[in-house]
């Protein structure tokens, strides 16, 4: 099978998940990668043997050796490194969130097309027998007419870099510069992004939310810059509800748990995936993930004139298609899908589209923002017109300022 020359930039916490994936595809090499710490850049290319290694990614960009470039820096370096990239004519992958607002990733998306690259946005909750069989289920007509859906997460504490034992991440997730916003985007699109997906991609009509920032820091001398609750009620086209609740910190205590409910039967999913699938954490075809990470999902309705309420295994069904079928890892893994698609395997028709999916996630969380700003429900038009960058477009770093190219 064709070989593919990647570039990594950011070689931070994230990094090392995407290089245990890139590890199962023998077909990747890892050619090259660019970080602006000179101490953590060292380490990893020592770690993973790559040599090649950039303070300034735009050194790297010029090669014509790299097909495509894998970018792990942090929110709002999204949409600067990736749009320089793509106009680089590499294709790019980028880590979650797409960016930090619908403005952001609307010039990302349209970066895309216009360069004619080949995108993707890493959302590992696609990427499951969870998803795969639910959107079965949908498009078979089980759940019959569906009319409303409820994206739901309340976590105690569980702040990246902040709350034990969640506190691996780095602070930056914490600081507005870097991350630009909180829950809604961190997690949140996992969650978001499987239910937008699962419904068809619904067109939004307006959004009704609120965001709070109530918790207290628990590190000593560092603030929390983003919010830790979002709240809100989206419709969408043929009057279809959604209800979300995304919080990273508050006094209730809920695991993820959506649902969808229809005229004749409804899904309900937990343990959706958040970390970015089986490879990224090492599991292999035969290890199951531990018992409170392995997505499950329960149909209840009318089945054959019969009300039923049962559970779908459907993390057992992952294990047991990727036992005895390793192609089914282009359903199972987000990075080997954008490989299957960068050498032609997979066409527009077959891709799951991140960059669309991500790009109406964001469009419904900025709603939530601009709504509470305006005190009212708003409509997709309004948040479309109102959305503002929230990017980082000059960048100081040790080796000066880095500018970058708003112009797509
Ligand atoms: N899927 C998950 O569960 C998960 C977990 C952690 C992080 N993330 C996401 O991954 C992204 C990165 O997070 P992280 O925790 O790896 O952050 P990190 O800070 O550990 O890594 C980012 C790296 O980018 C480098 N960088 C910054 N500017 C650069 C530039 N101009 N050129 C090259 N390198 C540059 C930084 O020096 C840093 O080493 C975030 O968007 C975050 O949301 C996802």
């Amino acid at each position: 099978m064709k070989e593919i020359r990647v570039a990594i930039i950011g070689t931070g916490a994230i990094s090392n998940r995407h290089m245990k994936v890139w590890e199962n595809i023998p077909q990747v090499q890892v050619v090259a990668a660019a970080e602006i710490d000179q101490k953590r850049l060292d380490n990893w290319s020592l770690r993973y043997g790559v040599k090649d290694v950039y303070t300034d990614f735009r050194k790297m960009l010029e090669r014509d050796d790299i097909d495509a470039v894998d970018v792990c820096v942090h929110n709002n370096l999204h949409a600067p490194i990736c749009m320089a990239v793509m106009k680089a004519g590499k294709h790019c992958y980028c880590e979650k969130p797409m960016s930090a607002s619908y403005f952001d990733s609307k010039l990302m998306y349209d970066c895309a097309k216009k360069c004619n690259v080949k995108f993707a946005v890493q959302i590992s909750s696609l990427f499951t027998e969870q998803t795969r069989t639910a959107r079965r289920l949908i498009e078979e007509g089980q759940l019959g007419e569906i009319y409303h859906a409820r994206s739901v997460i309340a976590n105690y504490r569980r702040r990246p870099s902040m709350d034990g034992p969640f506190n691996g991440g780095t602070p930056d997730f914490m600081r507005a510069a870097m991350a630009g916003r909180g829950q809604i985007i961190d997690t949140g699109i996992y969650h978001l992004g499987q239910m937008l997906y699962l419904l068809g991609l619904p067109e939004l009509k307006c959004v009704f939310g609120k965001s709070y920032h109530k918790i207290a820091s628990s590190v000593p001398g560092r603030a929390v810059e983003v919010e830790d609750m979002c709240v809100g009620l989206a419709e969408f086209e043929h009057g279809f509800t959604l209800d979300i609740q995304e919080a990273n910190a508050c006094n209730a205590d809920v695991p993820p748990m959506s649902y969808i409910t229809g005229n004749k039967g409804g899904l309900i999913y937990w343990n959706i995936d958040e970390v970015g699938g089986d490879w990224s954490m090492g599991q292999g075809p035969a290890k199951l993930m531990p018992e409170h990470m392995r997505h499950g999902m329960r149909f209840t309705g009318e089945c054959q004139g019969i009300h039923v309420d049962c559970d779908l295994k459907t993390y057992y069904n992952q294990m047991q298609n990727r036992c005895y079928n390793p192609d089914m890892m282009t359903w199972y893994d987000n990075q080997m899908h954008w490989y299957k698609y960068l050498i032609d395997e997979l066409t527009e028709e077959t891709r799951y589209h991140t960059p669309e999916i991500a790009l109406q996630a964001s469009l419904l969380a900025d709603g939530i923002f601009l709504s509470q700003q305006e005190g009212r429900s708003v409509t997709a038009e309004e948040i479309k017109e109102k959305s503002q960058s929230l990017a980082i477009w000059h960048q100081e770093t040790p080796w000066g300022i880095f500018d970058y190219d708003s112009q797509i």
